[in-house]
């Protein structure tokens, strides 16, 4: 079978090394990749915000299955425009994976499935902001603004100060949509789920190097490096997380008519009562994938295919 894998990080560097190494892999091509995937992979120019562009690719090349890396495409419904063309895709639908691209939507999933995580006011405005800070947050206070941020959209607020600042940042852009959350207290640690919509199948857990510094010095990034397995993670743990967090979540789109398939990447913060969703993730973590795959022994394209 010929494969597109979309992106160009460590994390499809590291997906492209795997899945060069599954039997029934033909052709991998990769879109844009990079210079690493470019020794795993064929790299062709292709835009993936140009939906009609990568279904021609796909036609012209025979491909049978689409991996989407990154999430932004994901967020824009590429797998959409790709299965109503009859095309395998990786990764979940635009509805799904508003799991990842609105928190506020995540929130409200996890109040109607009951599903343990910190309590959340959702706002719109600077007032409703303002009177929500005031009546239901003590401090610290975690501030996020609902939409895609690539990691930068959070501000944990130690002080009165940093949460007025916070809010009244956000709502200088019009059009603002803002959650509030309760802080929580605990050890952080990500588990990754691949599942159809239907089954789950847990492929490990993990933890990223959040600061730019040796020693934990320095601003947060989006990742300076990551080692797996979470040991924090215990099995118990593990299955708490599954049972309370990940099953529900799956079940719930599910039976609302907009199944998740593909990797379902579940942030969570391990606190005195049990495992607390933090986020949903809708693709791999990176640099978490690297770790990931490393481990992983079995074939990644049949996997991804079921
Ligand atoms: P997120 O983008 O939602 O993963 O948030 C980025 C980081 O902010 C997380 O990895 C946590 O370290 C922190 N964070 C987010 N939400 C909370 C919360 N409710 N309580 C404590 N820390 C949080
Ligand atoms: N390393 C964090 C992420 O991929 O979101």
């Amino acid at each position: 079978m010929n494969v597109l894998l979309l992106g160009s990080g460590g994390r499809e560097h590291a997906l492209a090394w795997k899945l060069a190494q599954s039997d029934g892999l033909d052709t991998l091509y990769a879109a844009p990749g990079n210079p690493g995937i470019a020794a795993h992979a064929t790299c062709v120019a292709l835009n993936a915000t140009d939906h009609a562009a990568v279904v021609a690719f796909v036609k012209e090349h025979g491909v049978g299955l689409v991996v989407v890396g990154p999430e932004a495409p994901l967020v824009d419904g590429l797998a959409d425009s790709l299965r109503a063309e009859g095309i395998p895709v990786f990764g979940p639908s635009k509805a799904a994976a508003q799991l990842e691209g609105s928190k506020g939507f995540t929130k409200d999933l996890c109040r109607r499935a009951d599903i343990p995580t910190a309590g959340y006011v959702r706002v719109n405005t600077l007032a409703e902001a303002q009177a929500a800070l005031a009546s239901t947050f003590g401090l610290p206070v975690v501030i996020k603004a609902d939409g895609l941020a690539a990691g930068k959209g959070v501000t944990v607020a130690f002080t009165k100060a940093e949460a007025e600042g916070t809010i009244t940042d956000l709502f200088s852009v019009p059009g603002a949509e803002v959650v509030i959350e309760e802080f929580l207290e605990g050890e952080e640690a990500s588990l990754f789920i691949l599942t159809d919509g239907e089954a789950l199948l847990p492929f490990g857990s993990a933890q990223d190097h959040k600061r730019v510094g040796d020693g934990d010095t320095g601003p947060n990034t989006g990742g300076m490096g990551a080692y797996s397995p979470a040991r924090v993670l215990t099995p118990e743990l593990e299955r708490q997380a599954i049972d309370r967090i990940v099953r529900p979540t799956v079940e719930t789109l599910r039976a609302e008519g907009t199944p998740f398939s593909g990797v379902l990447y579940a942030g969570l913060m391990l606190t005195e009562q049990g495992p607390k969703l933090i986020e949903y993730n809708a693709r791999f973590g990176d640099p978490e994938c690297q770790v990931l795959m490393l481990r992983f022994q079995g074939d990644l394209l049949a996997v991804m295919l079921a």
